[in-house]
């Protein structure tokens, strides 16, 4: 028997562009959906149009997607509304399986690149009186909602006087962009100086292909944001940080107005807060550099943003004194020195141990910090057990950026491979606390010249 594909348009919110393909290609592969691109998607663009071999698949993808607004079933595509109006009209046939009488509807109108008013809307919906429904308008409950589309481009402010695309469809599913509001920092009980904004921590649980039951690993949890994303897609989420103070609540508050943190802050509030509290297994005080997990012990997912030592410490503990001992008597009230914990290690480490600890088929999902005019894709830590599968960039300034980087474990690491050291990876920081130095102490002689160049001016001006 033929497959049926049927066309959709998926529309995505405008940012975060550079994850989008990474997000839907790992929702496709943790569903086994399959999707056909119908025109090769454009970059900037805010759609896509694809097939699907069910309705149900288009809903399973939308429903969990962070880039995606919405989808619609496509009835018509076309460069300009008479030619829209065209297609429709010789589909009417085929459209009135759609409605009946006891079936109510609306329309909508969506322009993406350009503004109308209310009234000019409703004028655009008349247009399309020739369809052929049959049941009562309902503008908050409808069985069926149908969109018209007009796209104007990417430059809002300067806009064609006609739209380059016009769709047609009804709409199917809604994306998870109301989670990202519900998940705000801005709301949220406990936050820290480095907390990941709900949204990236949202793709990186869609990245991880996290699902209900899962358990998922932060051994550099911090305030506990990742955990969140992971348990709100149902994993039992577990954390680890060397930073008590973090772990218990008891840091500097990271709000600007906030004198004091509150008793109760704690990643364990924020779940409880959320309604997640029975998906949190618990956090504990570790350096990742001494892990002390069982050789067998397994996690579904590794999702964390490692330090880059540029807000937090990059710490590990260790001493620099050789033969080091510390005396039967001040045992019990030692505070561990610790000593420089390059990026190499810290990465070093995080591959080795998701090669270990991660199921066959697991993911690790992680932040790499880079030197844009550096980068080059073989600078990126590697391991022969955890397969590269998405690598997408994030720019943080005009020279940096961080990449999220997702690994798949294809197999067990052999006893060789155990313990690999990436003395290929560039540590971040040489680089960057020297150009930042450089920019400063630039800066500085400007405005110096600046200010000599006034002072002569008002000389002259007598
Ligand atoms: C970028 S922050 C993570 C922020 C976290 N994703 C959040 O949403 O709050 C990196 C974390 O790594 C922790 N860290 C630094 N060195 C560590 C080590 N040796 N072992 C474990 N955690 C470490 C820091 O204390 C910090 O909380």
């Amino acid at each position: 028997m033929n497959d049926m594909w049927k066309r959709y348009v998926l529309w995505f919110a405008q940012e975060h562009i550079e994850f989008r393909v990474s997000e839907i290609e790992s929702l496709l592969s943790l569903f086994s959906i399959k999707m056909k691109y119908q025109e090769k998607p454009k970059d900037l663009e805010p759609y896509w149009i694809v097939e699907f071999l069910s309705e149900d698949d288009a809903k399973l993808l939308t429903n969990r997607s962070v880039s995606l607004r919405t989808c619609l079933e496509l009835w018509g595509y076309e460069n300009s509304l008479p030619a829209l109006h065209q297609t429709l009209q010789s589909n009417t046939g085929i459209l009135a399986q759609y409605f009946k009488p006891s079936k109510s509807f609306k329309v909508e109108v969506e322009t993406f690149g350009n503004h109308f008013t209310q009234k000019e809307k409703v004028e655009k919906i008349e247009t399309f009186s020739y369809l052929p429904v049959e049941g009562p308008v309902d503008l908050k409950n409808p069985d069926i909602t149908l969109q018209y589309i007009e796209y104007y481009g990417t430059r809002a402010n300067n806009p064609p006087q006609l739209p380059y695309k016009v769709f047609f469809g009804r709409w199917v599913a809604d994306g998870l962009r109301q989670l990202i509001k519900k998940l705000s920092l801005k709301t949220r009980k406990f936050i820290g100086n480095t907390s990941m904004d709900p949204q990236l921590s949202l793709l990186m649980a869609n990245q991880a292909k996290i699902w209900t039951g899962d358990l998922v690993l932060d051994p550099f949890v911090g305030s506990g944001s990742l955990l969140v994303a992971a348990a709100e897609f149902g994993a039992y989420v577990f954390g680890s940080d060397i930073d008590y103070l973090m772990l218990h609540g008891r840091t500097k508050p990271s709000r600007i107005k906030q004198q004091k943190r509150a008793d109760d802050e704690s990643i364990r509030a924020n779940m409880k807060q959320y309604n997640l509290e029975h998906k949190y297994v618990d956090v504990l005080v570790n350096d990742f550099a001494m892990v002390f997990w069982k050789d067998a012990f397994e996690f579904d997912a590794i999702v964390t943003d490692p330090p880059y030592g540029i807000r937090e410490a990059t710490e590990r503990v260790g001493t620099e004194k050789t033969n080091y001992v510390v005396s039967e008597e001040h045992l019990a009230t030692h505070v561990p020195a610790k000593i420089e914990y390059g990026i190499p290690s810290i990465y070093a480490d995080l591959l080795n141990f998701s090669a270990k600890h991660l199921k066959i088929g697991g993911r690790l999902v992680c932040w790499f910090p880079v030197f844009r005019e550096d980068y080059s894709e073989q600078c990126l830590p590697i391991h022969p057990c955890l397969k590269l599968m998405a690598n997408s960039e994030q720019v943080l300034s005009k020279v940096t950026s961080r990449r999220l980087l997702t690994y798949e474990k294809e197999r067990h690491p052999t006893l060789d491979e155990q313990n690999i050291e990436h003395i290929s990876i560039q540590d971040f920081r040489e680089k960057y606390f020297v150009v930042r130095e450089e920019t400063r102490k630039e800066r500085r002689l400007r405005e110096a010249a600046t200010r000599k160049e006034n002072w002569e001016k008002y000389k002259k001006c007598g």
